[in-house]
């Protein structure tokens, strides 16, 4: 199943204003593109101090919009034309002078003039405007620029970032403009329908690891890929998402809160103080059904005289029927990682663990690769999701938890 990019049909103005930040528009214009968004630019002449014109124009495919006269406007109206089109406006960079101008309504150039000529009213019709501001930290901390900041965000833009760390003069604070990848992974979350809007989401992923002596472990082959999947597309649908991932080389979803953990116990240990704080938990994690009975201090050392070590095996906590089993427990997700008779051993884990939906998979099929296909199993029957990716799954069970919790009340 070929799924759409997650940008498909939508078209962004990309307003760009003056500071250095502006070599980051040119990989931004690449990143929306591949995404599927159709992109213009616009650039004061500030911009154009720091980037050309003609990089904009070769990136977005399109000629890029510089002037409020600009000829080719056949009404001569560049603001009107350019603001009705747009699905947003994003202006990235954000330097301090234009957030001066937007917070003030002046208009004295095309960038500032189209923001005041978006529509602005709600409903279908409004354009929204998001702002990536970039300047020195001293610039951003001035309260002269924090006023104005809180202005336009009272006055209906969005801030996105800015971030923190080092900054090309040198210094190193607040001010940074977010990278690309960041911003547009902001304007897919920002289009994403609320679904799950201020719920509050539990989700284990990964393998645990086992440990046997200091350099040795049981463990499996999750790469956790699903549960970080669904993790985005939770925090992309509203929700507050709090990640407990199991020992996994993948980067935490933007904004979502991440706890690391080792081993099953550990991983028990911070899920069950919080699932009671959440309304959903949802257990992607591949969590070992055994540990060793002991962990050797030192390495266990090969010796020709000495039999091959035994390893005796305890059990180790079973975290989602523990949650499942609170008295106020949230709605429970649980997966099912088969190698054969997925059906018959998912609808097993329902029963046997007691909650409302388990999600199966093949295991083999699917540990560290990108996509996948479900079964949902539910009291009210089977559903077959099929083959996917990751993401686009995700947001199907995403779409899946946000109807059974809505169909709850
Ligand atoms: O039957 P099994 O224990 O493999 O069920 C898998 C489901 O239970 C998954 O959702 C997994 O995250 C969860 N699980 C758990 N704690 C365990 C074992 C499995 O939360 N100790």
């Amino acid at each position: 199943m070929t799924q759409p990019p997650d940008l498909a049909g939508r078209h962004i103005v990309l307003g760009l204003s003056g500071g250095i930040a502006c070599y980051k528009s040119a990989e931004l214009v690449r990143e929306l593109t591949r995404a599927g968004a159709s992109v213009q630019v616009v650039m004061t002449p500030a911009a154009e101090q720091f980037i050309t014109a003609v990089t904009m124009q070769a990136l977005s495919g399109r000629p890029v919009v510089r002037s409020q006269w600009d000829e080719r406007q056949p009404n001569a109206m560049a603001h009107i034309n350019l603001s009705r089109e747009a699905d947003a406006i994003l202006i990235a960079p954000a330097s301090a002078d234009l957030i001066a101008q937007l917070a003030q309504g002046r208009a004295d150039e095309l960038l500032s003039l189209l923001c005041l000529a978006r529509p602005f009213a709600s409903g279908h019709e409004r354009v929204p405007l998001l702002l990536a501001p970039a300047m020195n930290r001293e610039m951003w901390a001035h309260p002269a620029t924090q006023r104005n900041a809180a202005q336009v965000v009272a006055d209906g833009a969005l801030l996105l970032g800015p971030g923190h760390g080092d900054q090309a003069c040198g210094e190193i604070g607040d001010g940074r403009m977010l990278e690309a990848v960041e911003l547009r992974d902001a304007l897919i979350a920002f289009f994403t329908p609320k679904l799950l809007q201020g719920r509050k989401l539990l989700i284990t992923a990964g393998p645990t690891f086992e440990p046997i002596d200091p350099v040795r472990g049981l463990t499996n082959l999750s790469s956790g890929k699903m549960g970080f999947a669904i993790a985005r597309a939770a925090q992309e649908a509203g929700a507050e998402v709090t990640l407990v991932a199991g020992p996994v080389h993948l980067d935490t979803p933007a904004g979502v809160r991440r706890i690391d953990v080792r081993t099953a116990q550990q991983m028990f240990d911070a899920v069950l103080p919080l699932a009671g704080q959440h309304e959903v938990f949802v257990a992607t994690a591949a969590v070992a059904d055994w540990r060793p009975a002991g962990v050797s201090d030192a390495k266990i050392k090969k010796q020709a005289d000495r039999a091959v070590p035994g390893l005796d095996l305890v059990e180790n906590p079973d975290i989602l029927a523990a949650v499942a089993r609170l008295p106020r427990p949230p709605y429970c997700v649980g997966f099912a990682a088969e190698s054969h008779d997925l059906a018959r051993h998912a609808r097993e884990k329902l029963h046997r663990k007691n909650v409302p939906l388990v999600v199966g998979n093949l295991g083999p099929a699917t540990f560290g690769r990108d996509d996948n296909a479900l079964l949902l199993v539910d009291a009210q029957g089977d559903r077959e999701v099929p083959a996917a990716s990751k993401r686009t799954l995700a947001q199907e069970l995403v779409r899946e938890i946000a109807q059974r919790l809505s169909a709850r009340g």
